[in-house]
């Protein structure tokens, strides 16, 4: 008997980097996994939902398709996002929002529509990645901070309106992992970086979203913080 058989799992980002390695743990732990994310290149043992969770449109249709595929989801991974490291004035406007659709706007319609249906259910686990610029401010990270910390303040406001409900909610904030999300900007060679090889791996967040994931519905865990030495 393996700790999440019978459950089912959605995992958002799940293509790839930690969203990758998330689907792997919990599906090996037994789960019922649906990934999701625009594109999904076959893998055996998964439910496939492929979605644009920017897409308003998209994002919206999604918990319909989800219920059909697999019903309501025990334990939801709130993990797409995208990354820009940028300095203020080289920032424009239009990659704030494009930043903001996926890391923010999308977390929010995810959890308006799959909350609810958690809570009708009884309870369950809902994990959301934030990141250690949800609460650091960092040069160069104006516009993913600022999605960042909108997404901790979701968190934060959405534990004081679930409390009691038996939906658990947790903020996982991990720092530099080493992801596809570090590609554009060569972090070994970047100064005030850590190398690649000094970074989290996906598998390590992964095994952080397992842990809160297989806790017994009395164990809160609002935020869980973990970072390279
Ligand atoms: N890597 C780090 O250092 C780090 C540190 C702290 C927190 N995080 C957070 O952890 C999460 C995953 O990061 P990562 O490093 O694993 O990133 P990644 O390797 O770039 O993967 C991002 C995932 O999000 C999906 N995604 C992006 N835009 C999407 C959209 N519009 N609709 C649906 N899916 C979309 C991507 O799939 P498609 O492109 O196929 O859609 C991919 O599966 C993010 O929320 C990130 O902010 C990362």
């Amino acid at each position: 008997m393996r700790p999440l058989d019978g459950r089912v799992a959605l995992v958002t980002g799940a293509s790839r980097g930690i969203g990758a390695a998330t689907a792997e743990a919990l599906r090996q732990a037994g789960a019922r996994v649906v990934r999701v994310s625009r594109r999904l290149d076959p893998a055996d043992g998964y439910i496939d939902l492929p979605a644009d969770l920017a897409d308003v449109a998209q994002a919206a249709g999604l918990v319909e398709r989800v219920q059909r595929a697999a019903g309501v989801p025990a334990i939801v991974v709130s993990n797409a996002g995208g990354f820009l490291l940028a300095p203020l004035e080289r920032t424009t406007v239009e990659q704030l929002d494009a930043l903001l659709a996926i890391n923010l706007r999308a977390a929010f319609a995810l959890a308006r529509s799959l909350l609810p249906l958690q809570r009708s259910a009884g309870g369950g686990s809902y994990i959301t990645l934030g990141s250690v610029a949800d609460h650091v401010g960092f040069p160069e990270n104006a516009a993913y901070a600022a999605s960042k910390y909108g997404v901790r303040g979701l968190h934060e406001t959405l534990v004081a309106e679930y409390r009691g409900t038996g939906v658990r909610l947790t903020l996982i904030s991990p720092g530099p992992t080493d992801t596809e999300a570090w590609d554009p900007y060569d972090p070994d060679h970047r100064e005030g970086f850590p190398a690649r090889s000094r970074m989290l791996r996906p598998a390590d967040v992964a095994d952080a979203v397992l842990f809160v994931a297989t806790r017994p519905p009395h164990v809160a865990i609002d935020w869980l913080r973990l970072g390279p030495v």
